[in-house]
């Protein structure tokens, strides 16, 4: 069939019509759906509920007692567990709370305030400006944080092989007031990137041609969270930047989330010594110790790889379909008519969508009015902007899949009905 773009005024006109009357119908049934956030659905949940009741003892080989305060950097057995996530020998890794947003607050609080080995902080009075470059479109959290510090933020889009990778090095030579830059190097949200090994060297390289402080905030919070069995390859930034001298300006991150239960797992941050102990300073002022009783009920819950793998396809065999059924519903309603573009993930959480230009946060509100909640247009950039207004971002894992399909029915319709909307304006 001919793209969208090639049909006569009456075909257009027939199709819009058709369109029109799906949606008056869509209308009437009275949905209430929600494609928002990318949260696991209850049955992933329950693959985790063993953690409860897991512990005969709390009491750690070093006469360590969980139950009690202390040990900012965590127990040494969730810091194993970080470190297989991470790649990272356990002593780079600090095991926290249950949230790694929480820890990149934090970090970036700690760097704004001072740094490594007595390094300044990246604000030395209160009105230094200071930048973060972010990849898009990306984790709308992630900008967040930088909002809540008055932190500046400047977008770079993807290549196949992940950041533009000219444009962040032309960024950082010419503006020192960067200081830090947000990357999720495997399975990206919303986008499903990784990293190729060739970008990972540039990141390694990339402080050295930065202003000073310059840090790289790794977030890879799908490490583990292949579609297909296959998990696709990321080289290591913190080992590569060792190599390259810039160990103190990279900061990784993982957690169990998207592992175990989403609101009462554990999160992990890799870095330099130097990162590490000044981390732990900053953080003296404001906790004790994480809840080293969850830490240990993981720890025992996940002890190896093996474990990590299998519990992970146990979650591949849950979301798989729900990732099969949105390539499926797109390809069907929308894969000839050259309107809409989006990603295949090989892992992660998201589907990233692209319609034609100005059109996504139109359709995102049509969808809204008959019931079918996204997430908003713009939320997967800075400051909830996209200047092309075309990205909508589909998280799958959360709805059953029968609501999931209902929505995706009405999601297509909305694309196309905008689409021809506009078409038929622009040729009047
Ligand atoms: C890229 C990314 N980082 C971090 C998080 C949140 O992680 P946590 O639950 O460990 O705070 C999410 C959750 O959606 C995410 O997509």
């Amino acid at each position: 069939m001919a793209t969208l773009s090639d049909w006569s005024d009456t075909e257009l006109a027939e199709r819009h019509a058709l369109l029109t009357d799906a949606y008056a119908e869509i209308g009437r049934r009275n949905l209430q759906l929600d494609l928002t956030r990318g949260k696991p659905a209850a049955d992933q949940l329950d693959l985790s509920n063993a953690l409860d009741g897991i512990l005969d003892s709390y009491i750690l080989q070093d006469g360590t007692d969980v139950r009690n305060y202390g040990g900012i950097l965590g127990i040494p057995e969730a810091r194993a567990l970080g470190g297989r996530l991470l790649d990272i020998e356990p002593a780079a890794v600090l095991a926290g709370g249950n949230s790694s947003l929480n820890l990149m607050y934090h970090f970036v609080n700690y760097r704004l305030e001072s740094g490594p080995a007595g390094a300044p902080g990246w604000r030395t009075t209160a009105s230094d400006p200071v930048r973060f470059i972010c990849p898009v479109p990306g984790y709308d959290r992630h900008f967040t944080v930088c909002d809540h510090f008055d932190i500046g933020m400047v977008n770079v889009g993807f290549t196949a092989d992940g950041p533009d990778m000219d444009a962040v090095e032309a960024l950082v030579q010419a503006d020192p007031s960067i200081k830090g830059m947000w990357c999720i190097p495997k399975y990206s949200n919303p986008t499903g990137h990784t990293y190729s090994d060739a970008t990972v060297e540039r990141f390694a390289r990339l402080p050295k041609i930065a202003g000073p402080g310059f840090t790289i905030f790794w977030d890879n919070a799908y490490a583990v969270h292949t579609l297909t069995g296959q998990a696709a390859p990321l080289a290591n930034l913190l080992k590569l930047a060792r190599a390259a001298g810039t160990a103190d300006n990279v900061v990784m991150f993982a957690s169990t989330s998207k592992i175990t239960f989403a609101g009462a797992g554990v999160a992990f941050l890799a870095a330099s010594e130097a990162n590490l102990n000044g981390f732990e300073d900053y953080l003296t002022a404001s906790v004790i110790g994480f809840d080293k009783v969850n830490q240990l009920r993981h720890a025992k819950f996940l002890p190896d790889d093996a474990a990590i793998a299998s519990l992970m396809q146990q979650h591949r065999a849950l979301i798989a379909p729900k990732f099969e059924l949105v390539e499926a519903k797109l390809q069907a309603a929308l894969g000839d008519k050259g309107i809409a573009t989006w990603t295949q993930p090989d892992g992660g959480y998201f589907v990233s969508l692209d319609v034609r230009p100005g059109l996504a946060s139109e359709i995102v509100k049509l969808a809204a009015d008959v019931g079918v909640k996204l997430t908003p247009a713009g939320a997967t950039f800075p400051g909830g902007h996209d200047p092309n207004d075309e990205n909508i971002r589909i998280a799958p894992t959360f709805p059953p899949l029968e609501d999931l399909s209902a929505a995706l029915d009405v999601l297509v319709v909305c694309v196309e009905l905008a689409t021809a909307t506009h078409q038929m304006g622009s040729r009047s």
